[in-house]
């Protein structure tokens, strides 16, 4: 069923409740990596261009502690919010109180207010985290409508999202959000195809979920990273002192025989006596990994081998790292991807989050891609077929 978005409400004059997920590095409190505000801008224009009275709030890392706190205030980030709008985004840091209600009761329309990071609520018995049914209330009793774009945060139940959604009039997905489901959502339920899945990283552990669930769906799925020597280990190969989760090994088998066709596994890999960048590098074939030596990323064999099966997909999504590209001299393989999918004129590309987005933004490729997800572990649940509790709050139009 379709779900209600930012423009179906009527948000002229209203108080506009929105969860946005603000969740970025940071060191020494200057934010590193700025594509999760740059993605929520779209809804907070139209927000504000429609004269609506905005209340962003977001969380940032986790706090269980006052000692946490340290170093994780929004203040930062409406900063830079503040460089992107071009207007005044009033602080306010607090997550409850007089001087937060007064200071919403204080916006006009079009006016744009950020309160404290709502993992700050954590410290006193988890509220936010915990979904406490109060805080969900009271941070509803706010405002006059909900929009949730935090898609990063959507595969969580938390006060901040569901909370408010069961207290509040109405509830409409944010542009980020609506794009998240149409990109990853239509890949996985209505593919145009050749549908090609890229799965790297370092556990088969982490992407059980998603194997299964792209087993019925893709035509392929490339596995590269460090998640093939625990594939290989259940071939009765030799992996050395490659990455290799040994409690994996039935699964593994389980799933090369239930993905028989479909699942592509590495042929060479650069491997290495030691993990630095700088250790000599041989290219091995899979079967020929000594017991001195680990797999740090795929070879040149692999690279032209996935290349040319990604040449006739419509549709890729990609998620997880093909080596250790960290270091430079590994890093080829997920460049080579990179590579391969930018090339690709007449196809839908989709990043997973996290490492896989990094090495594409940061390699320069982003513009090439169709969609790079700012979910982390809600686009791998996504993928996995499962519903996301922040998608489900969403009032069905
Ligand atoms: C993320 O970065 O994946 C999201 O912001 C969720 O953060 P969390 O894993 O701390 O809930």
């Amino acid at each position: 069923m379709a779900k209600k978005i930012v423009t179906d409400l009527n948000v002229e004059g209203k108080t506009v409740l929105v969860r946005v997920d603000f969740n970025v590095p940071m060191k020494d409190s200057v934010i590193t990596d700025d594509n999760r505000i740059v993605q929520a801008l779209p809804t907070i224009k139209h927000l504000l261009g429609n004269n609506a009275k905005v209340v962003l709030f977001s969380h940032l890392g986790r706090v269980k502690t006052e000692e946490d706190k340290a170093g994780k205030s929004l203040n930062p980030v409406a900063k830079k919010l503040e460089e992107y709008l071009g207007k005044k985004v009033k602080f306010v840091p607090y997550t409850r109180g007089v001087e937060l209600e007064t200071a919403i009761k204080a916006l006009k329309n079009g006016e744009v207010l950020m309160f404290e990071n709502t993992r700050f609520e954590d410290i006193d018995g988890k509220k936010e985290s915990k979904n406490d049914p109060e805080l969900g209330k009271y941070w509803a009793s706010l405002g006059d409508m909900f929009v949730n774009d935090a898609f990063g945060t959507a595969h969580r139940s938390h006060a901040s999202n569901v909370g408010i959604a069961a207290n509040i009039a109405e509830v409409a997905a944010g542009f980020l959000l609506e794009k998240e489901i149409k990109f990853i959502g239509g890949a996985v339920d209505i593919p145009e195809r050749p549908f090609v899945a890229i799965l790297g990283g370092a556990k088969v552990g982490d992407k059980i979920g998603v194997i299964k669930n792209l087993l019925d769906k893709a035509d392929k799925i490339l596995i590269g990273g460090g998640m093939s020597y625990t594939f290989f280990k259940s071939l009765g190969l030799e992996v050395g002192t490659s990455i290799c989760e040994l409690d994996k090994l039935d699964l593994a088998t389980e799933l090369l025989e239930a993905g028989k066709g479909k699942l592509v596994l590495v042929d060479d890999i650069k491997v290495t006596k030691e993990f630095s960048n700088d250790a000599e590098i041989r290219i091995a074939a899979f079967d020929d990994i000594q017991p001195d030596e680990m797999g740090l990323d795929i070879g040149p064999k692999t690279l032209a081998k996935f290349s040319e099966i990604l040449k006739d997909a419509k549709t890729v999504v990609w998620n997880g790292p093909m080596g250790v590209f960290e270091f430079p001299h590994f890093a080829g393989g997920t460049i080579g991807i990179c590579e391969a999918l930018a090339s690709l004129d007449d196809a839908t590309t989709i990043i997973g989050g996290g490492d896989s987005a990094a090495a594409v933004i940061q390699n320069g490729f982003a513009d090439k891609m169709t969609h790079i997800s700012t979910g982390g572990g809600a686009s791998l649940e996504y993928l996995e077929g499962k519903a996301l509790p922040g998608v489900t709050c969403i009032d069905e139009l």
